[in-house]
């Protein structure tokens, strides 16, 4: 349950500006919401983990912290740093990130919803934008190519915009995705593309999917 920060998000999903309302789906631990609910957008946050009590989820997101450095250790020679400058400052950026996260959740439980796809508790349309980082496709060897497509559809669902998901590679490794253009062949009535974007931590992980309603 990861803590990435707003600054991240712009980078990862090339945000320039934000429209009225947004959702960060499997938001975990992110600043995101918190920082654009700051900005006046109309942001919610979902995530399975929601479910834990307040201590629980202090635990998790605090045990959180040193896991992704163990994965960076463990595929030495797949991550750049450009983005970040340093470990120093991914650690500094994901701490922040963390306690923003903590306590807005704390002041603002409204924003923070339990749930998860590919089933969200969302009407149709309800958010212009959907966002989703570091869940689909990262988690492939978890999540097989049937939920894939049934998340992505359910994005597509509560949106009425855009979807945007990042990075599109296997988290650690960064191998591509085998199935990810079937999936994308099976989407009806909207369209995709993979956009560049500037920002980059595993190696060659610099696309997110656009997916926009017609
Ligand atoms: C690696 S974290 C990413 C957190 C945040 N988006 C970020 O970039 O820092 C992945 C998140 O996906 C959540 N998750 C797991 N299964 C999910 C599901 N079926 N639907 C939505 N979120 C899920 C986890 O609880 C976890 O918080």
């Amino acid at each position: 349950m990861t803590s990435r920060s707003y600054a991240e998000y712009e980078a990862m999903f090339d945000l320039t500006e934000l429209p009225a309302s947004v959702l960060d789906c499997s938001a975990g631990g992110s600043s995101f919401t918190a920082e654009a609910a700051a900005r006046g957008v109309d942001v919610v946050a979902v995530d399975p983990a929601y479910e834990l009590s307040m201590p629980e989820l202090v635990d998790t997101v605090r045990r959180s912290l040193p896991v992704g450095m163990e994965i960076i250790d463990a595929n030495e020679g797949r991550f750049v740093w450009t983005w970040y400058g340093t470990p120093q400052r991914r650690d500094d950026l994901r701490l922040e990130a963390a306690d923003r996260f903590l306590q807005d959740i704390g002041e603002a439980p409204d924003r923070y919803v339990a749930g998860g796809l590919p089933e969200l508790p969302f009407e149709d349309g309800t958010f212009e934008l959907a966002l989703c980082s570091h869940l689909l496709f990262t988690w492939a060897d978890t999540f097989d190519r049937a939920w894939h497509l049934a998340a992505l559809r359910e994005l597509i669902r509560v949106s009425s915009k855009e979807v945007r998901v990042f990075p599109l590679v296997l988290q650690g490794t960064g191998d591509p995705v085998p199935f990810l253009p079937e999936v994308l062949d099976e989407l009806d009535g909207v369209r995709w593309e993979i956009r560049k974007v500037p920002y980059e931590f595993q190696t060659g992980a610099d696309e997110m999917l656009v997916i926009t309603h017609s």
